[in-house]
This record gives structure tokens, sequence and C-alpha cells, in this order.
């Protein structure tokens, strides 16, 4: 339960741990999670998104709660956060003007995002895995959140491959990542080519160079 790789994705950790796991979630936020696909904290997507599509949604409310009560007993891993960039870093700077332009209108200013619709980045385990696999995904091919039948709109992430080179990802998701309470390694442009090539996204025409 501490979380690994499988199709692409990186399944998160998920015992009670505050920093990687969701030691910060409270039973009602899992079980709201998981019987309509989202919360005031994330969005379920790729494989998340079908089991809770295809099955996590039809459990009764009380077997929901039971799973959370349980997930949060789970001590997890060590895992703990490193202090974070400096919101002065030249990276962080970039990534704070990128992030404005590209996804703060979905997103909003305070990373909080739309509950239910659309993930809130703030204070958020999934964005501090200590894999970026899933929101390097997320960026670069888009996603769709779980449809469910309390929340039948499920939302869609658009992809940015197209617009962004892999040093603007690469600054946007270290920004991030150290921001709105979080703290985690930054990402870098390697990383980002890497991802970029293993999805098969297209190269950006690199529009978004006014910075
Ligand atoms: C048109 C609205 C929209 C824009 C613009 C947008 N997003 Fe999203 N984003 C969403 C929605 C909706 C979801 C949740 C559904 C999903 O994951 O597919 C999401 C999910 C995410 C996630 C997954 C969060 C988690 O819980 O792990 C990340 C990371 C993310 N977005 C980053 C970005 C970044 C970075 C940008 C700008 C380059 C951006 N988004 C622009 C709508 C948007």
């Amino acid at each position: 339960m501490q979380g690994g790789s499988l199709q692409g994705w990186h399944a998160p950790e998920i015992t009670g741990n505050r920093y990687t796991g969701v030691g910060n979630w409270s039973t009602q936020d899992i079980a709201e999670y998981l019987q309509t696909g989202g919360n005031h904290r994330s969005v379920a997507s790729g494989p998340m998104a079908e089991a809770v599509t295809h099955s996590l949604q039809y459990l009764s409310t009380a077997d929901l709660h039971a799973i959370g009560v349980y997930l949060k007993s789970m001590p997890g891993s060590d895992r703990q956060a490193p202090a974070a960039l400096a919101a002065s870093d030249s990276t962080m700077t970039l990534g704070h003007t990128l992030f404005m332009q590209n996804c703060g209108a979905c997103h909003r200013s305070s990373g909080q995002g739309v509950t239910g619709m659309v993930s809130s980045l703030a204070d958020s385990a999934g964005v501090r895995a200590p894999d970026p696999a899933n929101m390097l995904s997320t960026i670069l091919i888009g996603s769709r959140g779980a449809m469910t039948q309390s929340n039948p709109t499920g939302a869609a992430m658009p992809n940015f491959s197209w617009k962004l080179t892999d040093g603007d990802i690469a600054a946007i998701s270290t920004y991030i990542r150290n921001s709105w309470g979080n703290a985690a390694a930054p990402v870098s442009a390697d990383e980002v080519r890497k991802a970029r090539n293993s999805l098969g996204a297209r190269a950006a025409v690199g529009i978004a160079q006014n910075k």
C-alpha cells in the first residue's frame, strides 16, 4: 500500500502517511472520492477512474467509510517532506508565470481547483508523489476524470504537449510540487523529455515562451 508504478501511471501510497499517503484526508473525503470520483482534494483519473466508474461507486456508504478507516490506520512509509524550494528560486518564478498563463483558469491561483471537477493541487499527496509520472502524463496528454451516477460530468484536463516545451513543463511541475503547502523534489527537463517520448506525445511548437 506504499505505492508503485503500473501501466505508465504511479499508484500512490494509500496509508496514513500525511506526506504521500491519505493521512490528511478524512474518512469522509475517502468515501466521497470512491463514491463520486472526486472530492475537494482530488479527482480520480486513469486506471483509478475506471475502478471508480465500473466498481467502487456501487459499494455501500458504510463499506466505503470502513475502507477509509482501514487505510488511515495503516502506518505506511517513512517518507517525509523535504524543505520546499523558495518562491524566489528562478525555476519557481518561471513556473509561477507559466502556471498563471496556462493552468490557473481551471486550477485557480490558490491551486485549489473546483470541488469534484478540477483536482486541487494544494497540500496534495498526489502532487508530492516520489514519482511524478501522473503529473507529467496529465500535462502532456491530458486525462479524463471518473464519471459516476452522482457526478455524471466527468470533467477532463486538456493536453499541453503541443504548447509547452520540456523546460516549461519541468518548471510548472517543480512550481506545483513546491507551492501551496507542497514540498517535493524538482522535476528536470530530461524527465519530461523521457515521459514525452514514452507516451508518444507530440513535440511542442514552443509558443508559451513569453515569460
Ligand atoms: C480546462 C481546465 C484545465 C486546465 C486549463 C488545466 N487543467 Fe489540470 N486538471 C483539470 C481537470 C478537470 C482535472 C481532473 C481530471 C483529470 O485528472 O483528468 C485536472 C487534473 C490535473 C492534475 C492531476 C492532479 C492529481 O490529483 O494528481 C494535475 C497535476 C494537473 N491537472 C495539472 C495542470 C497543469 C500543470 C496545467 C497547466 C499546464 C493544467 N492542469 C491545466 C482541468 C484543467
